[in-house]
């Protein structure tokens, strides 16, 4: 191998997610094609500043399209949000000769690609994480494996649900995005969803469920899952709820525990609390996941290729495209309306 031949990095930073082999294995052959030398950095940003690299070859990316987890490990790097660390994280590239660097993460990794692209090592963003809460694209790597891991746990749980004629209140994962928890409340039959997105309105807040519950009941129904997103569940994320009808609950944390409570005092079904917690994260990537890292993947390369910086790859309707990282991080994303609506007619 010559000593001028171009590198092309690749790491994996914050959460992992089902599908980042995937990427990482499309990012490493694409960029072989093209001419490049390929390196894992491993631990993400914390293993660029200390130098922790491998080289990857077509056969270092064998038999990992079907596996969970990222074989590069990853982290969240605090010392990669200062300048300092930017220029250590530099200073490593222009050692390896690496021109580019693909990062396989979530806004906050993109902001540290934004920040070294600025500094010259064209930096290449890739969007993983389960929440698909990042804006500028309709799809992030692992979002489907998660879903699936839920609709067949949450599969399970209804059996035992229905034996003992109880409500299930199952918290889902999605940190401060409610798109997990109201794909999955449809996808399961759930007579209720709470997510942080509509927590305020009294059309969808807990008492709401409550009543849907009751109706419901009125109806025939013996059983129930309500599906709890974290950033309303999550006991660090959890706060009291304004204007419960209840005013015992009025001050306390309504976390998912104080959640089933509410409803089993309510309804009067006998309810159980399940976090799923980082169960979502791993397993086998589905289809899709294998199939869009792939295609986000090569994109990513194809762009370097081009002398391209600074950019994320994205899924717009159906189609790969990608945008200005700066550019992405200033949208927003919200829930599907239609979505919402279908889940409020069909739940009860
Ligand atoms: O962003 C992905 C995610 O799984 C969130 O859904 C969750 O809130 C968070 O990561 C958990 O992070 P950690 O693995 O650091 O506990």
């Amino acid at each position: 191998m010559s000593e001028e031949q171009k590198v092309i990095g690749v790491l994996t930073s914050g959460g992992d997610a089902p599908g980042m082999n995937a990427a990482i294995r499309a990012v490493v052959r694409t960029g072989i094609q093209r001419g490049y030398k390929m390196v894992g950095v491993i631990h993400g940003y914390q293993g660029l500043i200390d130098g922790e690299f491998i080289d990857l070859g077509i056969r270092d990316v064998s038999d990992i399209i079907q596996r969970g987890g990222t074989m590069l490990g990853t982290a969240r790097c605090k010392e990669f949000r200062d300048d300092a660390g930017i220029e250590k994280g530099k200073a490593k590239c222009i050692e390896k000769n690496m021109v580019g660097l693909v990062v396989l993460g979530g806004d906050g990794s993109f902001r540290g690609a934004s920040d070294l692209s600025r500094k010259g090592i064209q930096c290449i963003g890739v969007p993983c994480t389960i929440d698909n809460d990042i804006a500028c694209t309709d799809y992030t790597i692992g979002y489907d494996t998660a879903m699936n891991t839920v609709v067949e746990m949450v599969d399970k749980l209804r059996d035992t649900t229905m034996s003992h004629e109880r409500c299930a209140v199952v918290e889902v994962m999605g940190r401060h995005a409610g798109h997990i928890a109201l794909n999955c409340s449809v996808a399961c039959g759930a007579t209720g969803v709470l997510i942080e997105e509509k927590i305020e309105d009294e059309r969808n807040n807990l008492d709401a469920v409550v009543a849907k519950i009751n109706k419901a009941k009125e109806n025939g129904k013996r059983f129930f899952v309500v599906i709890v997103a974290e950033g309303v569940g999550n006991t660090a994320f959890a706060k009291p709820m304004k204007g419960l009808k209840d005013a015992s609950f009025e001050g306390r944390k309504m976390d998912t525990e104080a959640i089933a409570e509410y409803i089993e005092k309510h309804t009067g079904a006998e309810s159980r609390a399940t976090i799923l917690g980082h169960v979502q994260r791993g397993g086998r990537p589905s289809l899709r996941d294998r199939v869009v890292a792939s295609e986000m993947g090569h994109h990513a390369v194809e762009l370097i290729a081009a002398g391209k910086s600074d950019r994320v790859v994205a899924r717009k309707e159906g189609k790969i495209v990608d945008y200005d990282i700066q550019e992405a991080l200033k949208l927003e994303k919200t829930i599907s309306a239609d979505l919402y609506q279908v889940m409020d007619d069909t739940s009860f």
